[in-house]
């Protein structure tokens, strides 16, 4: 998989492979200011938890680099914007974890001068994005050791290179695989109403060489009991302490049907999509996307006028229902309470 986001730090300028025009075209989308990075994730040009996280980095810099230094106010203004950033999207706890830290960063000097700070936080976003990588690399390390020869995997949504910094997260163990010789099939859920599995999981696995097949949402359970499915490997957008895990709607269905089929239900996420404030999946914030989504596919109304729509982005899947998380700190099991503060938080 090409690089997906690219940052030019001479130019100040982020281009971003714009995943809504996925598979049918590759373009670019630029950002020259914060509002275009905002723009951006609202409207999912870039999406997923990590990926988030990364382009959250580097518009920090965009933000710093568009500032006037002569202006008195600048430490107030630039602090506005990183709110902002944080908060433009709800539930991927990355994105807040990237704010606080670039914020750190700059805080830890407080008379730094505004363009000593944008150098500064060229460097740490760079190291950010590559960190990210690597950690995708060591959570496929980990992942492919609970796989075996010819698995067919069910993932939903995308948790791959596209979702991340580059290789994925759960799409990164069938990387990891395929680089160890183990063939693994995987079977990609449609994810409505974005279709990321359909038009991203797909698109990236086949660039790769690896064999995936898409199949509808609501096909799972049908595929489940027919012995179609080995295993469940999905990511994560946010873990509290207990092992809940936030992810794209549709995962908690996917992991009852999994339970009851006695399969195993896998979640991969980075250290950095835990999240040390919260206790339990109900305290998380769920995104509330625009009924169009779902009302409409392209053009065409598929629900008649006037009617209610549901369309809710994420789910929590309790912790009871989790085989394991795959982290790159190695496979958490439950008691996640336990596995989490000593593992991740420890
Ligand atoms: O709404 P999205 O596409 O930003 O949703 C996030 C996700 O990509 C998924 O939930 C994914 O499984 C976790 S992020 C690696």
């Amino acid at each position: 998989m090409k690089r997906h986001i690219r940052f030019f730090p001479e130019e100040q300028v982020i281009t971003l492979l714009d995943q809504r025009y996925l598979p049918e075209q590759e373009k670019w989308f630029v950002c020259r200011r914060l509002r275009d990075v905002i723009e951006a994730m609202q409207n999912m040009v870039v999406r997923g938890a990590p990926a988030l996280g990364v382009v959250a980095a580097y518009a920090c810099c965009l933000s710093a680099a568009t500032m006037d230094s002569g202006n008195p106010e600048w430490q107030k203004e630039l602090d506005q914007k990183l709110d902002r950033l944080a908060n433009s999207r709800p539930t991927a706890v990355n994105l807040v974890h990237v704010v606080s830290k670039m914020r750190e960063v700059w805080k830890s000097d407080a008379d730094i001068k505004l363009q000593d700070l944008l150098w500064l936080w060229v460097r740490v976003a760079k190291e950010l994005h590559a960190e990210d990588v690597s950690t995708n690399k060591a959570i496929g390390a980990y992942g492919v050791e609970l796989m075996e020869e010819g698995d067919s995997v069910m993932t939903h949504c995308n948790a791959g290179a596209l979702a991340t910094g580059g290789y994925g997260t759960a799409l990164g163990v069938f990387r990891a695989a395929k680089s160890e010789g183990m063939e693994l099939h995987a079977i990609a859920n449609e994810t409505r109403p974005f279709l990321q599995g359909a038009r991203l999981t797909a698109y990236e696995l086949v660039q790769d060489g690896i064999s995936v097949s898409v199949a509808c949402d609501n096909a799972a359970g049908y595929l489940m009991s027919k012995g179609s499915v080995d295993k469940v490997l999905v990511g994560a957008d946010r873990i509290t302490l207990n092992g809940d895990t936030v992810n794209k709607i549709g995962t908690y269905s996917l992991a009852l049907l999994a339970y009851y089929h006695q399969i195993p239900f896998y979640v991969a996420a980075p250290s950095s999509t835990f999240d040390r404030h919260l206790v339990q999946g109900e305290e998380v914030p769920i995104e509330e996307r625009p009924h169009k989504e779902v009302s409409r596919i392209g053009e065409h109304k598929i629900v008649p006028p006037g009617v209610g729509v549901f369309n809710y982005a994420f789910d929590i899947t309790p912790n009871n229902l989790i085989s394991g998380i795959v982290t790159e700190k190695g496979v958490l099991r439950t008691p996640y309470t336990a596995s989490i503060k000593d593992t991740i938080f420890s």
